[in-house]
C-alpha cells in the first residue's frame, strides 16, 4: 500500500484560531480529515504529524517509510536549511503546501528554502492547497 507522510510545521496545531482572515477557520483536524478522505478513495494510507519543532520536524522526514511527503514547512519554511537537508537527503517525491500566498505576503515570506527540494508547491488555496498538493503528489507516486 502506498502510504503518504503529512507534515503540519510550527503553529498549525492553532490553525482555527489563528489568524483566520488568513488562515481560515479550519482546523488541523478538519484539514487531515480530508486529506484521509481524499486518500481513502484512493487506498492510500496517510500518517499525519505537526510539530512545533524543527529537530522533531527533521526526524520524522529522515526515519519516515512514506513514499511521499506533503509538506506545509509554516515559518520554518523561510529558515530551515536542516529541513532543505532533510528532504534533499531523501530524494522522495515532495509537495511544499500553504494556506496562504506566501508571495503576496510580506517580503520575509517570498523565499522559500525549502522550494528548491521538493518536486512543486502550492500556495494560496487554503486548505485545497492540502488537497491539490495531495492529487500532485499521488499522481507523481503512482506515475
Ligand atoms: C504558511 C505561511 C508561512 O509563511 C507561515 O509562517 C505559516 C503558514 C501557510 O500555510 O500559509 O505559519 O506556511
Amino acid at each position: 500500500m502506498i502510504k503518504i507522510l503529512v507534515v503540519h510545521g510550527p503553529n498549525l496545531d492553532l490553525l482555527g484560531k489563528r489568524e483566520t482572515d488568513i488562515y481560515g477557520d479550519e482546523t488541523i483536524d478538519i484539514i487531515n480529515d480530508e486529506i484521509g478522505k481524499a486518500a481513502k478513495t484512493d487506498r492510500i494510507d496517510i500518517e499525519c504529524y505537526q510539530s512545533n519543532h524543527e529537530g522533531d520536524i527533521v526526524d520524522k522526514i529522515n526515519q519516515t517509510d512514506a513514499s511521499g511527503i506533503l509538506i506545509n514547512p509554516a515559518a520554518y519554511t523561510h529558515t530551515s536549511v536542516a529541513i532543505h537537508d532533510a528532504l534533499k537527503a531523501r530524494k522522495l517525491p515532495s509537495v511544499e503546501v500553504h494556506l496562504s500566498n506566501i508571495h503576496a505576503r510580506e517580503e520575509f515570506r517570498h523565499k522559500s528554502l525549502i522550494a528548491p527540494v521538493v518536486t512543486g508547491q502550492v500556495s494560496g488555496f487554503g486548505k485545497n492547497s492540502y488537497l491539490l498538493g495531495f492529487k500532485a503528489l499521488l499522481d507523481l507516486i503512482k506515475g
